[in-house]
């Protein structure tokens, strides 16, 4: 098995666990108002806006590098969910919640510096975005109508996630980290999993 299948392996107990978030069966189960799902996007928007500012820095590693997809770029498209769910006021009526600046706090300290670090992340949002993001937008524009609009986030244009997606296993499967290198990037991206669950977890409690 390659570096990408026993990132999957290593992490399939944390992705399980993510995925069964009491927030999602809200969500993808038609319980919630749009702005129960504009919740999710504002939360995501401060996650990426760190993200997107890490990968501007690390394009120039030759590792971490090969990992920037420009057409992967997710904040304009929040910002334009945002705008469309919420309103041209939302940065005013938006704010991260305690597990989204804890979040936010460990991409600062690990993803402007530490290429593993920042591939952990990366890998944990993006990989994610093109899977099951592709479920959840058809079950979004089923269960509130949405018709893609709102639904910005989860739409890759010109994309063939698939193809990217493989493109990614190829990348991981070639780093030239050694093992001890391979077993902290695990860590953080088991980290990584854990963070998304905590700021789900929050967005459980908003909507509750
Ligand atoms: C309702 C929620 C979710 C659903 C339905 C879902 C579904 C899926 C599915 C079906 C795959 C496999 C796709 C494939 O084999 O190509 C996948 C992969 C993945 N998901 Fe999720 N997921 C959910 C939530 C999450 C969350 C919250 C995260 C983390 C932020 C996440 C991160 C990932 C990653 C990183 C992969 C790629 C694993 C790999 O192949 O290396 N997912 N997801």
């Amino acid at each position: 098995m390659g570096f990408a299948g026993r990132v999957r392996e290593a992490t399939r107990s944390d992705h399980a666990a993510a995925q069964s978030m009491a927030y999602f069966d809200a969500l993808l189960g038609g319980r919630l108002d749009r702005y129960g799902y504009a919740a999710l996007t504002a939360q995501l928007f401060f996650v990426y806006e760190t993200l997107e500012d890490a990968a501007a820095e690390m394009r120039a590693d030759p590792v971490a590098g090969a990992f920037v997809f420009d057409e992967l770029t997710r904040l304009p498209a929040l910002v334009a969910d945002l705008e469309h769910l919420i309103g041209a006021d939302w940065p005013a009526r938006v704010a991260a919640s305690a597990a989204t600046s804890e979040y936010r706090a460990r991409l600062r300290e690990v993803a402007f510096t530490w290429p593993a670090g920042f591939v952990a992340h990366h890998y944990t949002r993006y990989l994610g975005d093109l899977s099951g993001g592709q479920v959840i937008r058809r079950a979004l524009d089923q269960a509130y109508g949405l018709a893609g609009a709102g639904t910005n986030f989860f739409e890759f244009p010109g994309v063939e996630p698939r193809a990217v997606k493989q493109r990614y296993r190829q990348l991981l499967d070639t780093v030239p980290w050694d093992a001890v290198e391979q077993e902290r990037f695990l860590d953080e991206v088991s980290l990584a999993y854990r963070l998304n669950t905590a700021m789900l977890d929050d967005l459980g409690k908003v909507v509750a």
